[in-house]
């Protein structure tokens, strides 16, 4: 299957397993979904539940020899699939951008902040001076405090918030298409956090690109998301525009974590726990792997995997019960 009109990168029943004792965890399974141009597309969902798996599979980080990837993962209307290691690693520098939970293990601590960001220009052939200006006028552009001193801080001088802030820079010096950004804002406080997301709102705009956003935190997805994808070990529960899913949530799954989200503050909207367990990923047998904690499960739940059904282009979600 080829792209959808529009979309940037889709992913088109993506399934992934790990080599464990045993036999393999299924960590996604069958997952599809497409981000367009210039959205900003949420996958959000409890730990364990496959979110990160499918970051690295897009960025083929994930390759240890340990897992199984199957599916079609396209972009700009090509599989990436078909791409060989090296064309891979030019996709990584410069078309998709990935911004890491914890931005001082991707910082190298020897090197002066800003280097790294020019690091990333230089590569254009442009001159000294104008790759340091370029770098400033970044730092400006995340809104750091004094950028033309913080260009030359090493990664140890800088907070929490300004390391997150260099890192979206040296993603941005490359002018990405997709930038994908795995809990970009858990390891900060609520004001830096604030400040982050109004950052990446500006950068369709400035920059013309994509996020794919991952976390845990509902509030953050009202609040910035286009569309999202509730995913619930390892397969998508229910997708649709942002308004769809706050507004008219169908799978059982979204209605208890739209239930469980608090009313008054919307960034302390992180997911609740629900009751019950996840299951164990290990098992190959259909059924929907929501059936013991789910309130209207039936019979076929346990063993026959649940229909997708569309409410509309944006909004599916997979259940025998709804
Ligand atoms: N390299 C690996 N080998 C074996 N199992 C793995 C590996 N990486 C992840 N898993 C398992 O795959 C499942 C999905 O993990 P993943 O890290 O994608 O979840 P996540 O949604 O990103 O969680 P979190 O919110 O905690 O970051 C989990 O059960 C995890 O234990
Ligand atoms: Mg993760």
């Amino acid at each position: 299957m080829g792209l959808d009109s529009g979309e940037l990168l889709k992913l088109d029943g993506l399934s992934v397993e790990y080599r464990v004792r045993g036999g393999w965890l299924s960590a996604v399974k069958n997952v599809t979904l497409g981000v367009g141009s210039g959205e900003i597309f949420a996958v959000v969902g409890e730990s364990g539940c496959g979110k990160s798996t499918i970051a690295h599979s897009i960025m083929r980080l994930n390759t240890d020899g340990n897992e199984r990837v199957s599916g079609g993962i396209y972009f700009e209307g090509e599989n990436l699939g078909d791409y060989s290691d090296r064309q891979m690693t030019a996709v990584r520098g410069k078309k998709i951008g990935m911004i890491f939970q914890n931005p001082l293990d991707s910082l190298n601590p020897v090197y002066r902040s800003g280097y790294q960001v020019a690091e990333a220009i230089y590569l254009d052939g442009k001159g000294r001076d104008e790759v340091w200006r370029e770098v400033i006028e970044l730092y400006r552009k995340m809104k750091m405090p004094d950028p033309a001193k913080r260009v030359r801080s090493f990664p140890h001088e800088l907070s929490g918030g300004m390391r997150q802030r260099v890192m979206i820079a040296m993603m941005l010096a490359r002018n990405p298409k997709l930038l994908i950004a795995d809990e970009p804002t858990t390891a900060l406080d609520v004001t830096i956090e604030a400040q982050i997301l109004e950052i990446m709102n500006q950068l369709r705009a400035d920059f013309d690109a994509s996020i794919l956003l991952i976390t845990h935190n509902f509030g953050l997805v009202a609040e910035i998301a286009d569309r999202v994808a509730v995913m619930y070990a390892g397969e998508v529960a229910e997708q649709g525009s942002v308004f769809e899913i706050f507004q008219r949530p169908r799978h059982p799954y979204t209605e208890l974590l739209m239930k469980a989200l608090p009313r008054r503050s919307k960034r302390e909207g992180r997911l609740q726990t629900i009751d019950g367990t996840v299951p164990r990923l290990t098992s190959t047998e259909p059924g929907c792997r929501f059936y013991n904690r789910c309130p209207c499960a039936g019979g076929r739940c346990r063993n026959q995997d649940p229909p997708v059904r569309r409410l509309s282009d944006t909004h599916s979600y997979a259940c025998h019960n709804r």
